[in-house]
């Protein structure tokens, strides 16, 4: 009779924790061995080059064959690399570059500025979540990851809530960049590296910085609409600099993380609450379905706005489609269907950039008519394409980017619906195709045309993120649970501390706003539908000091050459 009451407890017991960690992944979602492999071949196969002709530096020029250190010269690779090779199970890879990670003197640069951003979410992030894939057992990662951030913190001066994001003479006593402000993507992207980092170094030290950084974000007044902070900040005051709203580059990681780091902890009361605010505010203001003369009035985007320019922009971006992954993974964590089928929704869209492409892939930017049918400045250049596929190309490029494949993933892994995975497989095809380059893979110059020319360029997002999340597709669906693990903005994954947490805590639909309800534009701005892409202000950028050539080109086409870019967001 005991025996059985404790067979009996005990089953009882593993059904309640099984049903605990079922969390928030469809039960119909499957593996494909068989696809999952040609990825990882596919890795294997880039890194081999990498490792052949720049071993240690941060990434290979895929054409020529040659190395570049755009990111502090520590080995952006080497660090990239690894969660991705450890949980493909390629154990030599993922030692070998440990091994590396541990050589590098973090201490010394040849650069003239760091970017604490880049920094954070490839060293510190790479290093510690390679920690954790590692069993925890190798404590000089842990090392190397606070040698890194004891500079980084260099960033806050005097008591700053905020940092500000450049560093300069970081070998002897790094100070930074104060003449431009900060972005909330620079400020609200610290908080789930510097957790980790204070959890295993035992220092709240690093959390602490990042917790004031991501509350004084969070509370910067007046905005736009609550929850929804322009781009710009200023440590200096912490208030908004600026009125552009955007969930594109610049932004994207700072909302990005409100819901992720809420979800690491397993807090519902720390930072969840701001991405809800975030994201009713642009389910009222900047949801918008595309308009004008368009057959696609299905596709659902999020518009940027200034009121300064005559309100909503409609224009999206390669880096703004992780936004979809974002919403559906929030949506199932709060039990609310309408913000998990708006993700739905808005990853439909991007994917349709890549399905309307004649090589199969997405352009780094795009633009299209709010539902209003206004164009506000940007330019619809040709009728017809847009007539038929519901955008119209703005920057054409491809670097590697990983975003509409990452919200496909979650797609995938919370529905279980196979239409995403065969997406997903026909998207891998012509990345294959298209940017196998004679070493690795190359960015691409024109995804609108059918074979379109490389560029020698090969960031290290590609390793950390794009074949990582293609791998997950078609990986058996309990590899990075996504009931138990969440991703750095670098795809670095980090284990919950509270694996199975929801936060069941928003009735469904009855308190949200509803989509759609046009922005009227302030008195003092122009509202137009005319060709003036000038006319409108442009996100600003992340400041990576060093970015590429690629970077810069994309800059200079469609922005005219603003004077910060992103490398990644
Ligand atoms: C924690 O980290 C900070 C910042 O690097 C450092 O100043 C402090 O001495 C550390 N505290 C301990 C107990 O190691
Ligand atoms: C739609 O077509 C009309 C007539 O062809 C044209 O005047 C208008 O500018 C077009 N609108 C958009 C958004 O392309
Ligand atoms: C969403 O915004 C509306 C106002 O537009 C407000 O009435 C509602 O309470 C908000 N809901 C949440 C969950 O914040």
């Amino acid at each position: 009779m005991l025996l059985f009451t404790r067979l009996y407890t005990c089953t009882l017991l593993a059904i309640l924790a099984s049903t605990a960690l079922a969390g928030i992944q469809s039960p119909n979602a499957r593996g494909n061995s068989a696809r999952a492999n040609a990825v990882k071949s596919l890795f294997a196969s880039s890194y081999a080059d990498y490792k052949r002709y720049c071993f240690g530096h941060d990434q290979l020029n895929p054409l020529t064959k040659t190395c570049a250190d755009p990111l502090g010269g520590w080995g952006a690779t080497i660090v990239d690399v690894q969660s991705t090779a450890k949980i493909m199970g390629l154990n030599d890879i993922y030692n070998e570059c440990v091994a590396q990670s541990l050589r590098v003197d973090y201490t010394k640069t040849s650069q003239d500025q760091i970017s604490i951003f880049e920094t954070t979410i490839r060293h510190v992030g790479g290093l510690l979540s390679s920690y954790e894939l590692g069993g925890k057992t190798n404590q000089k990662l842990v090392d190397q990851a606070v040698v890194v951030a004891d500079r980084l913190l260099h960033g806050w001066v005097g008591n700053n809530a905020l940092p500000y994001n450049g560093l300069r003479n970081w070998n002897t006593n790094p100070t930074p960049v104060t003449d431009q402000g900060a972005i909330i993507a620079e400020t609200g992207t610290l908080i789930l590296e510097f957790d980790r980092l204070s959890k295993y170094s035992n220092n709240a030290t690093f959390r602490n910085f990042a917790a004031k950084a991501m509350r004084a974000t969070i509370n910067a007044s007046p905005l736009p609409f609550p929850g929804l902070n322009p781009q710009g900040i200023d440590p200096a005051t912490n208030k908004p600099r600026g009125d552009y709203v955007t969930w594109g580059g610049g932004s994207d990681s700072y909302f990005e993380y409100l819901i992720k780091a809420s979800y690491l902890n397993g807090n519902p009361y720390s930072y969840m609450p701001a991405w809800v605010r975030a994201v009713n505010s642009s389910i009222a203001h900047l949801m918008t379905t595309a308009g004008g003369n368009t057959t696609r009035k299905d596709l659902l985007y999020l518009a940027d706005y200034s009121a300064s320019s005559g309100g909503l922009i409609p224009r999206s971006s390669h880096l703004e489609c992780f936004h979809g992954g974002n919403w559906m993974l929030g949506g199932k964590l709060l039990g609310n269907d309408d913000i998990f089928q708006y993700g739905l929704r808005l990853t439909d869209a991007c994917i349709n950039t890549y399905t309307s492409s004649a090589s199969g892939i997405g352009p780094e930017s795009f633009v299209y008519a709010s539902q209003s049918g206004s164009t506000n400045g940007v330019k619809i250049r040709s009728p017809d394409f847009y007539r038929q596929h519901g955008f119209d190309y703005d920057s054409k490029y491809y670097v590697l980017r990983p975003e509409v494949l990452e919200s496909v993933f979650y797609a995938y892994r919370l529905t279980g619906d196979k239409k995403w995975q065969d997406l997903a497989w026909a998207a891998f095809k012509n990345i294959r195709n298209h940017c196998k380059a004679p070493a690795a893979l190359a960015a691409l110059s024109d995804v609108t045309q059918a074979t379109p020319p490389q560029i020698d360029d090969s960031e290290s997002f590609l390793y950390a993120e794009l074949l990582k999340y293609l791998y997950l597709i078609f990986a058996d669906p309990s590899t990075i649970d996504l009931g138990e693990w969440v991703f750095n903005t670098e795809a670095h994954p980090f284990r919950l501390d509270r694996p199975g947490v929801t936060f069941p805590q928003l009735n469904p639909g009855s308190r949200l706003a509803k989509p759609g309800s046009p922005v009227s534009p302030t008195s003092s701005a122009k509202p137009s539908t005319a060709s003036a892409t000038k006319s409108v202000p442009l996100p600003k950028f992340s400041s990576n000091p060093d970015a590429g050539k690629v970077v810069q080109g994309i800059l200079k086409e469609v922005f005219g050459g603003v004077g910060q870019l992103l490398v990644q967001g």
